[in-house]
């Protein structure tokens, strides 16, 4: 299995951890695809700094966990700060950890909608507003996400891609497929007001 980064070389007590929540911004938002911009552009800055970790994004919310030297997180941190795809940037957790939760993603990127997710605790947290949690509910929430990367790690589906066009396509199947029934109604409405304007126009040439 391909290793984002290497710990050995890394004492423990210099292993830190960041964790934060912004929001995203209307530059953020009108990106056509912000989150993939970001996850392609951190996974080469984060391979080549050692820092591996977790980007969520649902609800117009960021949630991120990195993990990596300190000099490499405050680094990141101040790029953060300057980012004007996001805003009101809070920050969890920067602290020492004894080992990374990561440890093969330099940054996987989720989308984090209630149809998409399975896991049940993290369904209870949909829609997902994370400013409203409270006290260490952040914790409860990494936990989820660790457990979530050791099941895909179990199952050797580590992917370091951010979700790409393809998986896009899957996803807006899902909804498609879910959603059947409106959409067939939205075309069918779609149909009748084309023809309905085509007989006034027509009927105004004719009569
Ligand atoms: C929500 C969010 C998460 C980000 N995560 C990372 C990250 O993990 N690593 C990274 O290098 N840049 C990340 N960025 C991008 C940085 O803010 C910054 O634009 C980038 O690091 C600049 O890299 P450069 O100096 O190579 O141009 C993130 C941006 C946003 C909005």
């Amino acid at each position: 299995m391909l290793k984002a980064a290497d710990t050995t070389n890394l004492k423990s007590s210099e292993l830190y951890q960041l964790v934060y929540i912004s929001r995203i911004t209307s530059t953020g938002l009108s990106g056509a695809s912000t989150l993939n911009d970001i996850a392609d552009h951190s996974i080469k800055n984060n391979q080549a700094d050692k820092v591996t970790g977790i980007l969520c994004y649902g609800n117009g919310y960021f949630f991120q966990c990195v993990e990596g030297t300190e000099q490499a997180l405050t680094n990141l941190k101040n790029r953060l700060l300057m980012d004007n795809r996001h805003k009101e940037i809070k920050v969890l957790d920067f602290s020492v950890i004894n080992q990374r939760r990561f440890s093969s993603w330099s940054l996987r990127s989720i989308i984090l909608e209630r149809w998409m997710v399975d896991d049940s605790r993290v369904k209870a947290l949909m829609p997902f507003k994370p400013y409203t949690w409270v006290e260490d509910e952040w914790v409860q929430f990494l936990n989820v996400l660790q457990n979530y990367y050791e099941q895909q790690e179990k199952k050797e589906e580590v992917d370091m891609q951010p979700i790409k066009y393809k998986a896009l396509g899957v996803t807006l199947g899902k909804v498609v497929s879910q959603h059947q029934a409106f959409f067939l109604i939205q075309t069918i409405l779609g149909l009748l007001i084309v023809a309905a304007l085509f007989w006034v126009l027509l009927s105004d040439k004719i009569f």
